[in-house]
């Protein structure tokens, strides 16, 4: 399913009804659900319409039925400008009634492999598995301008169908560590949503949705092409799109 929005705040609103109901959701059906969120810049505006419900909503989130996981973390502290974990902390974890042992951060100050290694165990005692391999409630990813999803860069399409749960990465162009979700955790979700925004995106996002050829090189395509997803874009990601935007709901 793709939507589009005039505005990233349009887009941001929405979701985070969206997050609500999933997880009054599980509340009703009395299931913890496991979520992991991306980092970057562009989940910022949800991340502070969350914070916004809980402050300015009749009907707060009952963040004791989420189990909170990240995609993906720069091996920095968590209190460095690149730490996704920052971001999400300033964002919104700050201001919300998210009981601390629900939030499961990746240690971006630990060594990168034995970080994964000790985050795959840490997912895999508290996400279901399916087939083997833990199954994640609901995956909000971002796509970077290279088609990048995660930390799975163009340069690591073998971190794609790995076996491993998650994975120590270098950026190619950063040089620096990273700690990543692989594609088969990804892929094993039940639920995955893309937030792009941007015109910088514009051209990816209209070659990985139209399937055209020479897509495939890009992480994010790899993902779409395997299994359903939802794209929420604003108007300059999904400008080379035969898509309306929504008028605010
Ligand atoms: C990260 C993210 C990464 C991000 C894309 C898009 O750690 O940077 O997890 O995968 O989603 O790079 O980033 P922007 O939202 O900043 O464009």
């Amino acid at each position: 399913m793709i939507r589009c929005y005039h505005t990233i705040n349009e887009l941001a609103a929405e979701l985070a009804l969206e997050f609500r109901q999933f997880a009054l959701n599980a509340l009703a059906g009395n299931r913890k659900v496991s979520i992991a969120i991306s980092g970057g810049t562009t989940p910022r505006a949800f991340f502070e319409q969350l914070a916004w419900i809980e402050s300015n909503q009749q009907q707060a989130i009952p963040w004791s039925m989420i189990n909170l996981f990240w995609v993906d973390e720069r091996c920095v502290p968590p209190d460095h400008a690149d730490s996704n974990y920052r971001m999400t902390r300033e964002s919104m974890l700050d201001k919300i009634t998210i009981p601390a042992e629900n939030i499961y951060r990746i240690h971006g100050e630990a060594n990168p492999s034995d970080e994964a290694r000790r985050y795959a165990k840490i997912i895999e005692s508290i996400v279901p598995s399916l087939e083997g391999i833990p199954q994640f409630d609901w995956i909000l990813l971002g796509m970077g301008d290279d088609g990048h999803t995660a930390s799975i860069f163009p340069d690591r399409m073998d971190l794609l169908t790995s076996s491993s749960v998650c994975e120590a990465v270098t950026h190619p162009a950063k040089d620096s560590n990273r700690v990543t979700l692989t594609g088969q955790t990804l892929l094993q979700a039940k639920k995955i949503s893309f937030l792009v925004t941007g015109a910088t995106k514009s051209i990816i996002i209209r070659q990985i949705l139209n399937k055209e050829p020479g897509s495939e090189k890009y992480p994010a395509a790899y993902i779409h092409h395997r299994t359903s997803c939802d794209w929420l874009l604003d108007k300059q990601a999904a400008q080379y799109l035969k898509i309306q935007c929504r008028d605010k709901y």
